[in-house]
């Protein structure tokens, strides 16, 4: 989502950090929750005599077995490999397969004298692995809690979409974001490799795409509003994967149990190829890779569907693609073409009449018909942005939905398979906090309405829905460590949605988990957003000039304290107790700030009355 409707202007800004204290006590802190857990007494303690007992010779497990050791040695010193020991921890492969466990699932006993693990495959041997590693404490006495753990993820798709177009990440970064993914189960890596700001991978037959298209000039600030390219401007700023670097990272994900579902975003969003190959778009004009400017009138950065040289390329490219990526999917986008060029264009024009197409949906079912002929010649199946349902939707693609639910629930209704990625539930690159205290962006996605996503809805049948993701644009995300701010913690909410059973979901329970989890994230200096922490503040627009205030805040069991004289407010300033409130006469600004019992726990707002009028106006409200 690029070209948002609504932004959200910023109101002054205060922002006063705090060191938090959060609990770490909780003795179950799994994220995603499983499905049964039965809480015993005692710990099984990780000392020098624990040993890991392995039952199989399955490489796959083998190779997982290999990763848990050295992730305990880092963490804790100690050497599972180790032969002497006489506390075990005991991997089996179920000789019968168990149904119920299907191909991820997993059995965990834990007591004090050893731990069972047990799974149908590779993947359960896995993800109860994981469970083991969050249930290790956050540092040096490491007792894991006795329990009896039946565990299956309700979604077999469970993505993380990462756009390394509109910022490059290193070969490493995306390494260390699988590695991120996987604590939490996830099992798709959606990479969006392409796009108007930088192609992304290289292809051997069209080796301008990364030479020319991987680079863009250099700026800083808040995307688009930068200056576009001046004439003798070096691209200097970039990047692209190798294939080799493309097979090692297959190869990497593949050992996580993820599949790398690789997206090349076409026809629209097809700028750093256009300029790559100029004369591919309607209008043949030609551009520099766009660097986060908005040009008016629009850039054509859209594929010409009436020129037969496009999937001539195409061919080449998706030829390439589908050899290094195992996964049975291409992404090929779809989304925001703008087709006013195509309608203007005498030769789209002339191609719509002789083929009977009416217009351009149609022009783009076209198109993206002879690409599902494409994939379909590669042994490969196609997935797409809702708008592929325009124009009549191609028999067998798959529907990614952001829009909202309804282009996966049309998809699904017409027996397509779809993946539901709404942007107001899973958009990581969305507010999660006051738009005045958090970097700037748009639109708003909340940890609570990220956990609150149901992905099936009513009516449809839930076998169509293979799962959904959590999706990271990444205009606005220069850093990885700010990708890692935008990813969690919503991403763990996520990977809560689409692993545990519905009925099990549960704000202050999975809270509690949560704030457990920060800790661990602070040791291993990973960073995350407290956003959650901080008070929602909805304004109310009142017959006349006046808005009125209600005030929340999303982490449980906080309280609020605010003022309208400008001073800042602390635990002796007024205290919120869910009443409706006024500007009183003569204010402007309100400053509220939340506490946990003596301590400030969030940042500190503060909103002027003009900004929450404006809020209150807006019909689709940001807050
Ligand atoms: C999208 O956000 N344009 C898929």
């Amino acid at each position: 989502m690029k070209h948002f409707k609504y932004l959200v202007s910023l109101s002054g800004l205060v922002l006063i950090l705090f060191q938090v204290q959060v609990r770490a006590d909780i003795r179950y802190p799994l994220i995603p929750a499983p499905v049964s857990l039965k809480e015993l007494p005692g710990d099984f303690l990780m000392d020098q005599s624990v040993r890991l007992d392995i039952q199989t010779n399955d490489e796959r497990v083998l190779g997982s077995l290999h990763w848990f050791s050295e992730k305990i040695k880092s963490l804790t010193g100690l050497d599972l490999q180790q032969k002497k020991g006489n506390k075990r921890i005991s991997i089996v492969l179920l000789k019968h397969n168990e149904p119920s466990l299907a191909k991820e699932g997993y059995h965990l006993k834990i007591s004090p004298q050893n731990v069972l693990l047990e799974a149908n495959g590779a993947e359960g041997i896995f993800y109860g692995l994981q469970s083991i590693l969050q249930l290790l404490p956050p540092a040096n006495k490491w007792a894991i809690p006795a329990a009896e753990i039946t565990d299956y993820p309700r979604f077999g798709w469970r993505g993380l979409m990462l756009d390394v177009s509109r910022h490059f990440f290193t070969k490493d970064e995306v390494k260390r974001f699988i590695d991120e993914m996987v604590r939490y189960k996830f099992n798709v890596f959606h990479w969006h490799l392409t796009d108007d700001q930088g192609w992304r991978i290289e292809i051997k037959q069209l080796p301008e795409l990364t030479r020319h298209g991987g680079f863009r000039v250099h700026r800083e600030g808040a995307w688009g509003s930068f200056l576009p390219a001046l004439e003798y401007e070096k691209a200097t700023d970039g990047g692209y994967y190798t294939q080799d670097d493309i097979k090692e990272i297959v190869q990497y994900a593949a050992e996580r149990f993820v599949t790398i579902l690789p997206e090349i975003d076409v026809p629209g969003h097809s700028l750093a190829f256009i300029s790559s190959y100029p004369g591919l778009n309607a209008t043949k004009k030609q551009f520099s890779v766009n660097a986060g400017w908005r040009n008016t009138p629009r850039d054509d950065n859209a594929l010409d569907p009436s020129n037969e040289e496009v999937y001539v390329k195409l061919d080449m490219i998706f030829t390439e693609v589908a050899k290094l990526f195992p996964n049975p999917y291409i992404h090929i986008g779809g989304d925001e073409a703008y087709k006013v060029y195509w309608e203007q264009s005498s030769n789209c024009k002339e191609f719509m009449s002789k083929n009977g197409l009416k217009n351009a949906d149609e022009l783009q079912s076209y198109f993206i018909k002879r690409l599902v002929k494409i994939l379909e010649s590669k042994g490969k199946k196609l997935i797409g942005w809702d708008e592929i349902l325009q124009g009549g939707l191609a028999p067998e693609a798959t529907v990614m939905s952001w829009r909202g639910m309804q282009g996966g629930i049309d998809a699904a209704k017409m027996n397509h398979e779809v993946i539901m990625t709404p942007w107001d539930y899973v958009y990581l690159d969305l507010y999660q906090g006051d738009p005045s205290a958090e970097p700037s962006t748009y639109g708003m996605c909340r940890l609570t309405d990220s956990y609150r996503f149901e992905p099936v809805p009513e009516g449809i049948d839930e076998k169509l829905i293979l799962g959904g993701q959590g999706n990271l644009w990444t205009e606005s995300v220069p850093t990885f460590r700010h990708l890692e701010y935008m990813l969690w913690p919503r991403s763990m909410a996520l990977a809560e949605v689409y692993w545990s059973p519905k009925q099990s979901r549960n704000w202050p329970g999975f809270f509690e988990r949560l704030e457990s989890e920060f800790t661990k994230l602070d040791i291993a200096d990973i960073n995350y957003a407290r956003s959650c922490y901080d008070v929602v503040v909805i304004p109310v627009q009142e017959s006349g000039q006046s808005v009125s205030l209600t005030m929340t805040t999303e982490a449980p069991n906080l309280d609020i304290y605010y003022t309208f004289d400008e001073t800042n407010p602390d635990l002796h300033a007024s205290k919120y107790n869910g009443e409706t409130l006024y500007f009183p006469p003569g204010s402007s600004n309100l400053k509220v700030v939340s506490y946990r019992g003596n301590k400030p726990i969030g940042k500190q707002l503060k909103l002027s009355k003009e900004e929450l009028t404006k809020r209150s106006l807006q019909q689709h409200h940001v807050y």
